[in-house]
Parts: C-alpha cells; structure tokens; sequence
C-alpha cells in the first residue's frame, strides 16, 4: 500500500499534463479556442462520425499517426481545403499529436460489412477486385476486407461519408491532395473515370440520406449500396459458365485466392495462391494460370522429370504454401486446374506464352547487394510487409499484406527463395500497384536482401544445412546455408509445415 502510494506521488507530476492534454483536445473538439480554432465538432460532430450531408470526414477510430498526419500536410498545403488549412494552420505540433490521439480513441461502431450490400456493378468490381489492365488493385487489398482499414497507413474506407471519398479521389486527379506514402492513390486514382469515382465511393460510403439530421457515419445497413452501373456484368469478369463445371471453377478460384479456408488442410502459411499469383492468377508476369494450363506436361529441372499440372501444384503446396501436397484427383487439385483451363481458354497450346512465368532480368551492372537491398526495402516496401517482413493483417483480422520471411511465410524450398525470381516478381509487380518502378538493380538488391532472411525449413532438410545447400541450392540463386551477418541461412529455421501463428499483425 505505502509502495503503491509512493508510486503514485512519483509518477502524479507525470500524470498530470496526460489529463491536462486530454482535456484541452475535448475543449478544442467540443468549443474551440480564443485563438479562433473552430470547435472540431462543429464539422466532424461531437461523436467524431463526420457529416454525410456535407461530407465532412469521419475521423472517431481512424490512426492517430494517420490522424496526425493529415494535420500536418493539411497544416502544409499539401493537401489542400479551404475550411480544414485555415483550422490546422492554428494548430501546434503537440495540439496535432493530442487531437489526433483523442480522434483516434473515440469509438467508432463500424458500419455494415460492405460484403452484405450489392455485389455487382462498376463499384464493386473496382472495390473488390480492381483493374488489373490498368495497375490497379482492388481497394479492399490495401483498405482490408470491406474497408475497415490496414495498420496505422492505410485508413478504412467504411464509415467515411461517400461524398467525402468522392472529393478525394478528385483531389489526387486535380494534385491538391499529394504527398502521401509512395504516391500510391496518386496513381490509382490516376487511372478512375468520373463514373468510376462516383460508383466506387457509393459502394463504400455512406450516403448523404443516411445521415437524417445527425452527423452520419452510424449508418445502418442498407441493399444496393453499389449505386452507378448496377445491373452490368463486371468488365474483367467473364461471366462464370453453368452447372457443376462452373462450380468447379469458383471452387478453384476460391481455393486460388483464400486457400486457407477453401483447402486448409494442405496450408501451412498465411500466405494465397493469389498473393505471387496477381489478379487471381491472371496478371501477365505474374506466372498467370492461363500460360501455365498450356504449357503442361513440361519437364522440371528440380524434380528431374516431366510434371502434369497438377503435379506442379502439389509442389506449390508443399513449398509456396509450406503445408502439403493434396493427392493427385483430390478435389483441392482439380477444381484448381479447372479454373486455370477456363482462363485458358482461347490460347493457343505453346509452352512460350508471352506473359508466362515471372520475367528473367538482365544481371544487374553492380554485384546484389543485401545494405542497398536493406534501404530499397525501408523506402518502398516496409509501409506494406512491415519492418520485419512479418505482413499485416487488417483490422478486421483478415491476412492483407503477406509475410516476406518468417514462420508465416514461403519455406526455404519455395521458388520465391531463388533470387532470380524474386527479382523478377518484384520488378514485375511491386510496389503494389506501382509494378515497373523499380530499376533492375533495386530489384535485384532488394530481392537479395528479401531471400537473405530466415523461413521455415525445406521440407527436403537432409539433417545438414551444408549437404541440403549442395544438393537443392547449390549456385549464386540461393542464400539457403550461406552466413549473412554473422548467421548461417536455415541453420536456425522453424520446422515446414503448419505454424501456429495466424494472418499477422494488426498493430
Ligand atoms: C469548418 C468545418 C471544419 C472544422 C471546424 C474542422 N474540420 Fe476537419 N475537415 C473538414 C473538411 C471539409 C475536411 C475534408 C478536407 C479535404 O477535403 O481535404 C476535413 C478533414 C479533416 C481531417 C482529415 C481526415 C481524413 O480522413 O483524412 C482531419 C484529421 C481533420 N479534419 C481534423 C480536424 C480537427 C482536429 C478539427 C478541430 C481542431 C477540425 N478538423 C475542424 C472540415 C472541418
Ligand atoms: C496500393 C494500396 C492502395 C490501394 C489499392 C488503394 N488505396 Fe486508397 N489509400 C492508400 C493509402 C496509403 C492511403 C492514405 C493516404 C495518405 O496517407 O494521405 C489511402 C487513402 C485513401 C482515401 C482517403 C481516406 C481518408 O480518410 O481521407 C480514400 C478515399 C481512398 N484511399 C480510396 C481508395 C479507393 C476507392 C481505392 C480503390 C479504387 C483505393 N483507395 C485503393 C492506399 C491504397
Ligand atoms: C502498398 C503495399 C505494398 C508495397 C509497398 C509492397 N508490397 Fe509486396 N505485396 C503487397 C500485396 C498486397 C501482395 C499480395 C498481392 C495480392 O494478393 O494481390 C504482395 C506480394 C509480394 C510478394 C509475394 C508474396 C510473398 O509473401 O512472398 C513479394 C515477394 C513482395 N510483395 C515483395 C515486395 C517488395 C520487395 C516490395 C518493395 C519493393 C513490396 N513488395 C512492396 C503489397 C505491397
Ligand atoms: C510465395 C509465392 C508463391 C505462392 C504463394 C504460390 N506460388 Fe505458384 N509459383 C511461384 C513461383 C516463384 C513460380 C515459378 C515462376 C517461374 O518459373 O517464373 C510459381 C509457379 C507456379 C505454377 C507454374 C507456372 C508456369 O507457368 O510454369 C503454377 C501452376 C502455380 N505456381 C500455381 C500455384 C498455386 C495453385 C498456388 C497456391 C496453392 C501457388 N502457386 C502459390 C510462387 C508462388
């Protein structure tokens, strides 16, 4: 008792300013500042839930660092809004960080799971799986399912007033809203027609009659939220065929992109097919299904024989997925190699597709090199896989961002551990939705770097890390069984096959 009081007649001094600071951000929310700061209330509403009618934002549960953020780039002009420059501008840096902290700690009820309402039409297809001819994925991969947001950068989408999506998807077309990390919605929203914009920011919204004559944001569920294009078969989605085939094919699809509930007993990550597989295994470069259905039987140099495609598969289970092979006719294989056949459609039989497989780089002009390798990923790939290459989940619990290395991620078997395919992948298609950007040597040192990091054992381990690099990585393509900072690669990896750990950190 004497401890605990003494405790707290040592931290009272320390306690005090937190109330303090907690009260003059409810004072700055809810009445202002002589200093002529409006009270935040008056636009966002006492609740923090914004205004639909006017489309003010929501800010009650989104990130303080995103929260803060946006203060200062709004404080800045790199984001630029009448109403909000003048209020931020007042604004200290410690006044900043406290609202934000107070924004951020509200409770915020989310609204209806957007998954509930319409399915189909334009803003759906954008939504949930974006525009791959184009570079853009759906907004649920970075946003998280059903828009509840991923980590501190990515805020969700559910809850916001569509009219205020609407105005920030034309403020990034327009360049007065910039500067935010990579430049990823600069690009994306780049490539959004007017139409585009409003359907989109319906289907996540809430729209303005939902608000009645409170601030919105509680909105409750409601059908068809999908407004512009309703009815129209999805562009990029061939209409599915009938009967049992088609249903094979969904199966295949949904095995493809969520493996983890559709064939869970041969999964050992948190990783989908889809994930090294881009747009559902049809993105060109992304080793597409629809060149691969074509291209077997093909020989393989690693298992020294000629594979059928469901042979290939099994190996992408037992690798890519760290779990294990499903028996060949075992409906997890066939449903796959059902769906691959109907992209295929069309093509012609020939092993050479042009988009097959991952590209093959030119050798870089400088050695790879794991130091620049380490800054490449700091600059433009951490914001996503996280600093230690552990992915995110989304807030709702959902895998968003795969695991790089790690319990969770590819063994050491996998091909994405050879460092020529990584870098091809990669320069292919990353920064997510920025495909391309890299130079062949960031993709090359940066997919060194990548490999050089532990991951769960090759399921071929013969007992010696020594003997299983000379017989399965052997050459400059493997960094398995070689010392990077003073730690032998795989000497200290974690069993193959399933971990206990699930999607990964939602922070
Ligand atoms: C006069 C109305 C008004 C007042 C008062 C106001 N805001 Fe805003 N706020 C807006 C508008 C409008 C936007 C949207 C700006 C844009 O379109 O870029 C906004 C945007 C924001 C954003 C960005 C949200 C996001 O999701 O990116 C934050 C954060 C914010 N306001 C915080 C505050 C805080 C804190 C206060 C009180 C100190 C405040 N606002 C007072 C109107 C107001
Ligand atoms: C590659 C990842 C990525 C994809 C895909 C993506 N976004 Fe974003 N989005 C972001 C990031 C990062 C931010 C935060 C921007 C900032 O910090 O200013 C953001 C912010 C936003 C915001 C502002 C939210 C707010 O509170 O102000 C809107 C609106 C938005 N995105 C809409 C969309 C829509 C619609 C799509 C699909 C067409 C989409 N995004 C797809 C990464 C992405
Ligand atoms: C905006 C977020 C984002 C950024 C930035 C990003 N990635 Fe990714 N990355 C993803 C997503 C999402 C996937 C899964 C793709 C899918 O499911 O559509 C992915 C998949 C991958 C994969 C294959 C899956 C796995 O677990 O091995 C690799 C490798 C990869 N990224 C490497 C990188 C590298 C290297 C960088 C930086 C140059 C980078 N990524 C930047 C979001 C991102
Ligand atoms: C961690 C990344 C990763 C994951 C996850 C993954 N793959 Fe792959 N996949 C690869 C790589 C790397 C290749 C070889 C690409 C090349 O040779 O250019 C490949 C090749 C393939 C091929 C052969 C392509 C061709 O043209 O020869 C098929 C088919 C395939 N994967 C299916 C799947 C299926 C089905 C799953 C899920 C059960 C899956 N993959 C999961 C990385 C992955």
């Amino acid at each position: 008792m004497q401890a605990l009081l003494a405790a707290l007649l040592i931290l009272g001094p320390w306690v005090a300013p937190v109330t303090t600071a907690a009260e003059s951000a409810a004072t700055l929310v809810t009445r202002g500042s002589s200093r002529g700061i409006p009270a935040c209330a008056s636009c966002h509403g006492a609740t923090g839930s914004g205004n639909a009618e006017l489309g003010y934002p929501r800010l009650a549960g989104l990130p303080a660092p995103y929260i803060e953020a946006q203060l200062e780039a709004l404080a800045a002009g790199r984001r630029q809004n009448a109403l909000m420059n003048a209020v931020a501008v007042k604004l200290s840096a410690k006044q900043r960080r406290e609202l934000a902290q107070y924004f951020a700690a509200l409770p915020f009820e989310p609204v209806s799971p957007v998954p509930a309402r319409a399915q189909s039409g334009a803003g759906a297809e954008l939504a949930l799986h974006g525009r791959w001819s184009q570079n853009v994925p759906a907004c649920t991969r970075c946003h998280g399912e059903a828009g509840v947001g991923v980590g501190e950068r990515f805020p969700p989408l559910a809850g916001q007033p569509s009219r205020y999506i609407e105005s920030q998807l034309l403020a990034w077309q327009q360049g007065t809203r910039h500067g935010e990390p990579l430049g990823l919605m600069q690009g994306i929203a780049s490539h959004l027609s007017a139409s585009d914009v409003h359907a989109v920011a319906a289907y996540f919204g809430v729209p303005p009659s939902a608000s009645g004559d409170a601030p919105g944001g509680d909105a409750p569920p409601r059908a068809g939220g999908a407004a512009a294009g309703d009815g129209e078969p999805p562009p990029g989605e061939r209409a599915l065929p009938d009967g049992e085939f088609g249903k094979a094919v969904l199966l295949g699809r949904r095995i493809f992109e969520d493996p983890a509930t559709y064939a869970k007993d041969y999964v050992g990550n948190a990783l989908a097919c889809s994930n090294c597989h881009l747009d559902a295994g049809r993105r060109a470069d992304s080793a597409p299904l629809w060149a691969a259905f074509v291209a077997y039987p093909a020989y393989r140099a690693k298992t020294h024989r000629v594979e059928s495609l469901e042979e290939r598969m099994q190996g992408c289970f037992k690798y890519s997925m760290n779990g294990k092979s499903p028996p060949l006719g075992d409906p997890v294989l066939v449903s796959l190699s059902t769906y691959a056949s109907w992209l295929a459609r069309g093509e012609r039989v020939d092993p050479n597709l042009p988009g097959r497989g991952y590209p093959r780089l030119p050798k870089p002009a400088l050695a790879a090199d794991f130091q620049r390798g380490a800054r490449v990923y700091g600059e433009k790939c951490a914001l996503c896989h996280g600093a230690g290459g552990e992915g995110q989940a989304d807030h709702g619990g959902h895998a968003a961002f795969p695991a790089l290395w790690g319990a969770r991620s590819f063994n050491w078997g996998a091909g994405m551990g050879s460092i020529t395919l990584a870098a091809g992948f990669i320069k292919a298609n990353m920064p997510y939705s920025e495909g391309g950007s890299l130079s062949d040597q960031e993709a090359w040192d940066v997919a060194t770097f990548v490999d050089s990091h532990e991951r769960p054992q090759d399921p071929r381990f013969t007992g010696s890390v020594a003997e299983t690099r000379a017989k399965y990585h052997d050459g400059p393509d493997w960094m398995y069984g070689v010392e990077v900072g003073g730690h032998v690669l795989g000497s200290d990896s974690v069993p193959p096959g399933p971990t206990p750990t699930g999607p990964g950190p939602t922070h």
